[in-house]
């Protein structure tokens, strides 16, 4: 097994009906807000239990719409985390607004306790990140969110179908963003991305953020209406081909979310006995496992013996990215230090989990990750 994760088995299990919908997709002569849309955003509205959506053209700008609709953006803060992936930060910055990071918990995720000692008149929202499939503490970060008046955007890219407290994530704040990148739960073999909300006249608001700040069927008046802009906007379409993709891809969710728990306690009930800190699932919440992260204070030796095995294994992420060059002059405090963050971004790897992943390659892995840890 060469790689951390691979689409091919999935591909030539769906080859057919890809090919066909492709097929019908561009006989249509529709490549832009057609019917595949329509469907795709009914549907994942469905699944998700959401009242309102909109597809776009990826999660950074799912996250970014979100942020524009609410008017962030010069001089403005957003709470986040730094141990998340790169976009979630670069969304805020493309705003023009700064991100203000606060530590997490021994869980990877949005620490509340943090939160307040962050909040100033700067402070216009917080982003907690449902790292990994495991939903972040939605009660508490809410309730401060309501206090300080505050927007939640929730970034949903690793998360989607995670509940927290018998509810999915997505549905706490005032928007869910998420990735439909190929290796997420729901993958595009492309990019794309989906913004839930609750209220209809925010979900117009994202369409029109989503076409230039245009009006996509102004039916009322035929001058004023696909070349007028209302409003500031930036292109986030995404392509009748690719929906028609994901309309396939969308029906597996359930089940794979299914397997990945499967692996995912595979690995539990392999690796309870070893020295690796596994994940912890919080009560009442649960869990979709888009990656599998472990800790070690040995990390960087166990990828290193594992590779001369044919295993990789990756770091998500090796770097917090208030560390990182290309953020550090956003990061509002410089003196702050982020202990958690750091101390775990150095010890943290995930083992390759996804649902088509062959349970011989599962045994090699298991069987020299033992290994390994017994001669550490
Ligand atoms: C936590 C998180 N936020 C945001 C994103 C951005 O999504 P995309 O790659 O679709 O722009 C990703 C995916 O890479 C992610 O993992």
């Amino acid at each position: 097994m060469k790689n951390f994760w691979s689409y091919k088995k999935e591909y030539q299990s769906l080859r057919k009906n890809i090919l066909k919908s492709i097929d019908r997709t561009l006989k249509s002569e529709n490549l832009f807000f057609g019917n595949e849309l329509k469907k795709f955003e009914k549907e994942f509205n469905r699944l998700n239990k959401s009242k309102f959506g909109l597809a776009v053209g990826s999660g950074t700008e799912a996250l970014y719409i979100a942020l524009k609709t609410f008017n962030i953006g010069f001089g403005d803060e957003v709470i986040t985390v730094s141990n998340s992936a790169i976009p979630t930060v670069s969304a805020i910055n493309s705003t023009g607004a700064k991100a203000s990071f606060v530590d997490i918990n021994e869980n990877y995720l949005m620490n509340p306790e943090k939160i307040i000692k962050k909040i100033n008149k700067r402070t216009k929202a917080i982003i907690p990140v449902h790292l990994y499939g495991h939903a972040c503490d939605m009660n508490k970060i809410c309730s401060i969110a309501k206090k300080y008046n505050l927007r939640v955007i929730e970034d949903c890219a690793q998360a989607q179908g995670a509940l927290y407290k018998g509810k999915f994530v997505g549905s706490f704040g005032d928007a869910g963003c998420f990735s439909f990148y190929p290796t997420k739960i729901l993958g595009a073999y492309g990019d794309g991305g989906f913004i839930t909300v609750k209220s209809k006249k925010i979900c117009e608001k994202m369409k029109r953020i989503r076409f230039y700040g245009a009006e996509q069927n102004n039916k009322n008046n035929k001058y004023i209406g696909k070349y007028y802009s209302n409003e500031p906007g930036i292109n986030s379409r995404i392509d009748e081909v690719q929906l028609s993709i994901l309309n396939i891809k969308i029906k597996k969710v359930k089940t794979n979310i299914k397997k990945r728990l499967k692996i995912a306690n595979f690995y539990n009930n392999e690796l309870r006995n070893t020295s690796l800190k596994l994940p912890a699932v919080k009560k009442n919440n649960k869990h979709v496992f888009h990656l599998y992260t472990v800790y070690h204070k040995k990390r960087d030796a166990i990828i290193k013996k594992l590779k001369k095995k044919k295993i990789k294994l990756n770091i998500y992420y090796p770097y917090p990215i208030h560390q990182m060059k290309g953020y550090k002059k956003n990061f509002n405090s410089f003196k702050d230090k982020l202990p958690v963050t750091e101390k775990l971004s150095k010890g943290i790897f995930s083992l390759p989990l996804y649902p088509e992943i062959e349970k011989r390659d599962l045994i090699k892995i298991i069987k020299n990750l033992k290994k390994t840890l017994n001669t550490l």
